[in-house]
């Protein structure tokens, strides 16, 4: 068999170690052949092909980003589905592991409507594909925004401050979850709760009144009461999303103007997909770069390999990208017992 490979969307930390994992076992254990796609859709639209040797994967493991590179390429924007189709022929591609976030298993689930044989494979810093529960690159994630808030904490404390630390997360809060549960945040704000923003200079105070810091964490998709999202630029990407980022800033003003309290904002932006994969997500990625490799072995293509408890299972990809995976009330609940 010939196997295409390619990364998609934004990109994660352990990227590199599910390409190692196709083309490991795909050589090794099965005597596959496995080729790159370079760019994301862009690869397979504009014939960009990388051969994938075991040579080409040595080393790569603990690598942050995606040796194949990536883009926000919509092939079904851009009138290349069938160019895809065309490539992938052209190339003598059996089958193609995509791996990427909602979009790009948007677009792997139409086109396997459309005849190609895809297998999915989940990724993204935002945790919020439904049909898995975890998706490589977050535990990165968390772990660098914990980090960044630990180390904030000490200076806002020597200055009697608050921080404002926004992170990733466009419609789900997990990695402000996480990490604010975590670094032991006083408030923590989220896309699936506009807040108010006399609740949260109430808590800053709480806070203020016991300790010499408060450190609020926000997500970049939260909006304010009766608001709406702030924007760092005014452009939608192939796919129609906004970017985001400013409600960090936003608050930390608002904040200050409130209470009084010297306040700053950290945007920590893409510093939380940059750098080498936790253990756990090399681990996950890994495994799903071999679960992935199996399915396309077997034939069973149009699925995306998922994680559920400590198995992987496969998945329709209709079902992969049918709705985003938000934090549900309960765990809101959990961490708010520990703001003021
Ligand atoms: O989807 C992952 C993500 O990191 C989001 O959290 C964020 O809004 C977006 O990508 C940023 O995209 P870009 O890299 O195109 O600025």
């Amino acid at each position: 068999m010939r196997i295409g490979v390619l990364t998609g969307g934004g990109d994660c930390p352990g990227l590199n170690a599910v390409i190692r994992a196709v083309v490991r076992k795909g050589i090794e254990v099965y005597g596959h052949e496995v080729i790159g796609f370079r760019d994301g859709w862009r690869g397979p639209m504009q014939g960009l092909v990388q051969p994938l040797g075991l040579a080409d994967v040595e080393h790569i493991l603990p690598l942050g980003g995606t040796i194949l590179r990536t883009s926000r390429t919509n092939p079904y924007r851009d009138g290349g589905a069938e160019q895809v189709k065309r490539t992938l022929a052209e190339h003598d591609v059996d089958a193609l592991i995509a791996i990427g976030g909602e979009d790009t298993l948007g677009v792997a689930s139409r086109l396997n409507d459309d005849g190609i044989a895809v297998v999915g494979v989940p990724k993204t810093i935002d945790n919020d594909l439904s049909a898995t529960d975890y998706t490589f690159g977050f535990d990165t994630a968390v772990h660098i925004a914990t980090e960044a808030i630990d180390r904030l904490r000490t200076t806002a404390e020597s200055h009697h401050r608050v921080a404002v630390v926004e992170v990733m997360g466009r419609n789900a809060g997990w990695i402000a979850l996480h990490s604010g549960m975590a670094g032991g945040a006083n408030v923590i704000l989220m896309p699936e709760r506009p807040f108010a923003v006399d609740r949260v200079c109430q808590w800053v105070l709480r806070c203020l009144g016991r300790e010499s810091a408060a450190i609020v964490v926000v997500a970049e998709g939260t909006v304010p009461q009766g608001g709406a999202e702030l924007l760092a630029a005014a452009e939608v990407d192939a796919f129609g999303h906004k970017r985001l980022g400013g409600v960090g800033i936003w608050l930390a003003d608002e904040i200050a103007r409130r209470t009084g309290a010297e306040s700053r904002a950290v945007v920590l932006g893409h510093i939380q997909r940059g750098g080498t994969p936790t253990a756990y997500d090399r681990v996950l990625a890994t495994r799903f770069g071999v679960h992935a490799l199996d399915a396309v072995h077997e034939g069973d293509t149009g699925v995306m390999v998922a994680l559920r408890g400590t198995d992987i299972i496969r998945v329709k990809l209709t079902e992969a990208t049918a709705t985003v995976k938000t934090v549900p009330w309960e765990r809101h609940a959990e961490a708010e017992v520990f703001f003021g």
